[in-house]
């Protein structure tokens, strides 16, 4: 249907030397075409490996804006710029240094959900790939961390140092949408299915899973299990990569209007437009971009294996 489109794109990709980075929750047609399809962590880790002048990236403002600093010789352009996750306005600037003069001395972890202007007051940023390791990795018996409650709960399980929520109750929509009761439900029905859920779900569902991971940490579960059937709790687009990779087993998703608006602010039509027109181009004030590539370097370093 969208063929005459698709090699429209792929025309424009060679002729401009262009490269087109997606994450999994974009629509099936976007993640078909990407050159890259990852979760936060990949995608960020793809970015300091670019060679392409431009960089199409399909996602949300804070993930187009990490590829932006980590490429500051690139042009990076994002298909919709409406595409913002209401998650990562939900800690401010102002918010990251009140909690900094609140807690002196405390680092700031802050998840890869949050804009660059706050990034750069963050001592070191984590990913859902990774928060646990990154934690753990800091000299310090407490941690402020945000802006995901869920997130950090998680966290909190799994490390002996204090994690301080910032702010005390932030949260995705799309995750929030998920209940114990449905998910429970297709546990029964489907007794033999394991439940794979997205830390960025509520605790109540995380107790329930067989195993919280980011999404691509879902691909990789999905593929080693001997397990045949998945109840997949986090945005429905999940599933179209996990069943295109994974023919043999069933995927189905706890909640099938589990969507992420923003994430679906992109479509063919735009990135291909933006990318005929070379608009939309991501930028981030220097300063910030400087304070902030420090922060992302940081988990880099924490994260590498010894
Ligand atoms: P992942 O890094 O696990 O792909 O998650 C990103 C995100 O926005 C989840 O809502
Ligand atoms: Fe933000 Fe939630 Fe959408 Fe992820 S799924 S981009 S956290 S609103």
């Amino acid at each position: 249907m969208n063929s005459g489109l698709i090699e429209k794109i792929m025309e424009l990709k060679k002729r401009k030397n262009a490269v087109i980075l997606a994450h999994n929750y974009q629509v099936p047609e976007i993640q078909d075409i990407a050159d890259i399809l990852g979760d936060s962590l990949e995608l960020a880790i793809a970015s300091k490996k670019l060679e392409a002048k431009i960089v199409v990236f399909a996602g949300v403002d804070f993930m187009a804006e990490m590829t932006a600093i980590l490429n500051p010789d690139k042009k990076v352009l994002i298909p919709n710029p409406e595409a913002q996750c209401p998650m990562a306005a939900q800690l401010p600037i102002e918010d990251v240094r009140k909690a900094k003069a609140k807690y002196p001395g405390v680092p700031v972890v802050l998840y890869v959900n949050t804009l660059a202007e706050a990034k750069a007051e963050a001592y070191t940023i984590c990913t859902s790939a990774n928060a646990p390791q990154v934690v753990n990795a800091l000299d310090s018996d407490k941690v402020l961390f945000g802006p995901d409650k869920n997130l950090a709960w998680f966290v909190q399980q799994r490390s002996e140092k204090e994690v301080i929520p910032i702010p005390e109750k932030g949260y995705c929509y799309v995750h929030r949408m998920f209940s114990p009761a449905d998910v429970l439900f297709l546990k029964e029905k489907y007794p033999d299915a394991e439940i794979l859920a997205h830390p960025e779900c509520d605790p109540e569902i995380q107790k329930i899973a067989t195993q919280i991971c980011s999404t691509s940490q879902m691909l990789k579960r999905a593929k080693e299990s001997p397990a045949k059937r998945f109840i997949i709790a986090t945005e429905v687009s999940m599933v179209h990569r996990l069943q295109k990779e994974n023919p043999g087993k069933i995927f189905i998703p706890a909640l099938d209007i589990a969507q992420c608006k923003q994430m679906k602010k992109n479509t063919l039509e735009n990135l291909y437009e933006i990318l005929r027109d070379e608009k939309n181009v991501v930028s981030v004030q220097s300063d910030i971009a400087e304070k902030a590539r420090v922060s992302i370097e940081r988990m880099f370093e924490l994260t590498k294996k010894k």
